[in-house]
């Protein structure tokens, strides 16, 4: 199994930020084009301020890398770029099936670009990439952002419930889970919930089983992003295996905000084993400097995945995705399809 075989393996993703997937490159050729001062004005030197480096060690440097990319928020045309190009490195990777995840009321904070306009700029990128690349479906996950509380995120819970028609799939709780506990934004995730909505949020990540926990019993999350501390409460495990609780793991990701010290000491081996409902995605591919084939790389080379547990995981994510029954079996049958010509 080489590089180009795990490229060309046919894949679903359940986690990524479009904000998180900006490239530096991107990044400087749209503040040179427009105009946007940015702390560098080439590639190596802006790296530090937009992805994540050895000297960061926890979610909020994470977190950090926020504030210079939200600069170059400064027209719904930046967003429609910005959503083709993340498409795009998708259909690349031989990508079946993303969610794409993303906080309207950041995006439009940053530098004043309304809320409506940051959704159909999205839809516009979306519907772009779809002539182009016909393959790779996309739907969207509207982030509720901790810190900025629950004003804001009805905010966004507005326009996740006016764009519903159009792929928008799932309501997350993302940012900083230091501070932040989930049990405030109850009462946003239960209309979510009702409106039909998938739901996800966040946890595990920089706070322990407490966090997993009130995900699970106050927001009545369907899956968990990250979900990595788990490991400290052998009873929530159990739960969450027992419930068939798919864990969205990044882990790259996780190393990088110190939610796992190595590699070789990430628990997604053992979840996997132990029947917990595993599956792959990159997070923030732009600021951590990765794709999403680099991370099956890992998974094969650090911690002995095989192909075939890879094609298990994509069809575990198939059968977690924010789709109507009837996809979601086209979907798993594309897959295995693919799978069996694969492997001859
Ligand atoms: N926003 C973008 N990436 C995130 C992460 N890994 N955790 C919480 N919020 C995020
Ligand atoms: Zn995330």
């Amino acid at each position: 199994m080489n590089d180009d075989l795990l490229r060309r393996m046919p894949k679903v993703e359940l986690h990524r930020h479009l904000e998180g997937a900006f490239r530096p490159e991107w990044l400087l050729e749209i503040a040179q084009e427009n105009g946007i001062p940015l702390p560098a004005s080439n590639t190596e030197s802006l790296r530090p301020y937009v992805q994540v480096t050895a000297q960061d060690r926890s979610l909020l440097d994470f977190l950090g890398k926020f504030s210079v990319i939200g600069q170059v928020f400064t027209s719904p045309l930046v967003i429609e770029r910005l959503t083709f190009k993340v498409i795009e490195e998708a259909a690349r990777e031989n990508i079946h099936y993303i969610e794409l995840r993303f906080d309207p009321c950041y995006m439009s904070l940053c530098r004043g670009i309304p809320m409506p306009l940051v959704a159909e700029a999205i839809l516009s990128g979306r519907d772009r990439a779809k002539g182009r690349y016909p393959k790779t479906q996309v739907r969207f996950i509207v982030i509720l952002q901790r810190q900025l509380g629950t004003v804001m995120g009805e905010k966004a819970l507005q326009i996740a419930l006016a764009y519903q028609d159009q792929g928008f799939v799932g309501v997350d709780l993302a940012g900083d889970e230091v501070n932040v506990p989930p049990e405030p934004f109850a009462g946003l995730f239960s209309r979510a919930e009702r409106a039909g909505f998938g739901i996800t949020l966040h946890a595990g990540e920089a706070r322990g089983s407490e966090s997993v926990r009130a995900a699970i019993e106050t927001c009545n999350a369907q899956r968990i992003g990250h979900g990595v501390r788990i490991t400290e409460d052998p009873s929530l495990r159990e739960l969450i295996r027992e419930r068939g609780i798919p864990l969205e793991i990044c882990v790259t990701s996780n190393i990088q905000t110190g939610a796992s010290r190595t590699y070789e000491e990430h628990p997604i081996r053992s979840f996997y084993e132990s029947g917990i409902q595993v599956t792959v995605s990159t997070d923030d591919p732009g600021v951590s400097g990765i794709d999403l084939t680099h991370e099956y790389g890992v998974l094969k080379d650090k911690l002995c995945f095989t192909a075939k547990d890879l094609q298990k995981m994509n069809l575990a994510a198939a059968e977690a995705a924010f789709l109507p029954l009837s996809e979601k079996t086209a979907l798993k049958e594309s897959l295995e399809l693919e799978y069996r010509k694969y492997s001859q």
